[in-house]
């Protein structure tokens, strides 16, 4: 049997996304619970391996369940993907007494803990996702991801007032790289028109089809969601491929960005966030490693972090055809 372990260390690291406080809160008051210390890693690798640590007691994540962003900032790490730089990382945990280690973040973030701990297994490590794509396998949500939705939703919702006064046909860029979650749930949810994810051949005919037969409908303003990894490109190259075909149309791009990382988390993201980390916390006392915490149908799970790497979470056909129905008319 394993010694109880006297420090759990907690970093977020890749992309910021709304819930990592409220998950870096979690932590840390469930790890005091058991009598065991937190420490916060600044800076995510970067700040293992630089030693960047810091205590954090009870009163260090007092009134940060409601602030977007990370209090213990993020970075993607090229020194901790070297042999040189883990040796470094493990040498600082060792020296600070950590044996358990938190991360919040995504898959860069996971495939970091599972080389970190093939070298230093010694070193639990459980991952919590976070990450606005929701993208990661074995969890229905990722932290952030539903602020994410709600905070294009209400971009949308003022765009759409603007594209009716002025009869004009928008194209919102939304993020998702690899994946369309954002889009398609905030595209069904503010009633866009048409929805280009990139999970699914974007068929450039059809949708110049579906906003012709929209105009003859005598629908003047409408909505294109683009998730900025679409096959067909970005926004801005969707309609440049498309504008000759739609001349009737006053045609405005409007990307997103950066803004759908930030913003006070929803709170189904202080609650899964708050879930995740209790359930992290109870993995490492239990001397569990290599895990990511998910949650299934409002239970917590525990995803073994190769599993979470190598599959991807699916889009759900039922919701593209839900999409289609409701636009296809
Ligand atoms: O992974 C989250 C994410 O927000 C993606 O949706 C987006 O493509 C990417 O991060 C942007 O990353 P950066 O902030 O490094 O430009």
């Amino acid at each position: 049997m394993s010694s109880k372990i006297q420090k759990i260390g907690v970093f977020t690291s890749g992309g910021d996304s709304p819930g990592m406080n409220a998950a870096i809160r979690a932590v840390v008051r469930a790890a005091l619970a058991q009598s065991t210390e937190c420490v916060g890693i600044f800076r995510g690798y970067e700040g293992m391996v630089e030693g960047d640590f810091q205590p954090l007691n009870s009163s260090s994540v007092s009134n940060i369940i409601q602030r977007g962003g990370t209090i213990l900032k993020s970075s993607r790490s090229k020194q901790f993907m070297t042999k040189s730089g883990r040796k470094q990382a493990y040498d600082n945990l060792k020296a600070a007494g950590i044996g358990g280690v938190v991360a919040i973040g995504g898959d860069g973030t996971f495939k970091g803990a599972l080389e970190f701990t093939d070298e230093y297994p010694e070193i639990q490590f459980i991952g919590l996702p976070g990450t606005i794509d929701n993208d990661l396998f074995g969890t229905d949500y990722t932290i952030g991801y539903d602020t994410a939705v709600n905070t294009v939703v209400d971009c949308i919702d003022k765009i759409r007032d603007t594209a009716a006064s002025h009869d004009r046909l928008f194209f919102v860029e939304v993020m998702g790289r690899d994946a369309g979650f954002i889009a398609l749930r905030s595209g069904i949810a503010s009633g866009a028109d048409a929805i280009l994810i990139p999970e699914f051949k974007t068929d450039l005919d059809k949708l110049v089809e579906t906003l012709k037969n929209r105009y003859t409908m005598k629908k003047t303003s409408n909505i294109v969601v683009v998730a900025e990894g679409d096959d067909q490109g970005g926004a801005f190259e969707i309609v440049d491929k498309v504008k000759d075909r739609l001349s009737e149309f006053e045609i405005k791009v409007t990307v997103l960005g950066h803004l759908q990382r930030g913003g006070s988390p929803s709170s189904l993201d202080r609650l899964i966030s708050s879930q995740m980390g209790v359930a992290a916390v109870e993995a490492i006392v239990q001397g569990k490693t290599r895990l990511m915490i998910g949650v299934q149908c409002g239970q917590t799970v525990e995803v073994p972090l190769e599993k979470a790497t190598k599959y991807h979470n699916a889009i759900k056909p039922e919701w593209v055809q839900l999409a289609d129905t409701l636009s296809n008319i």
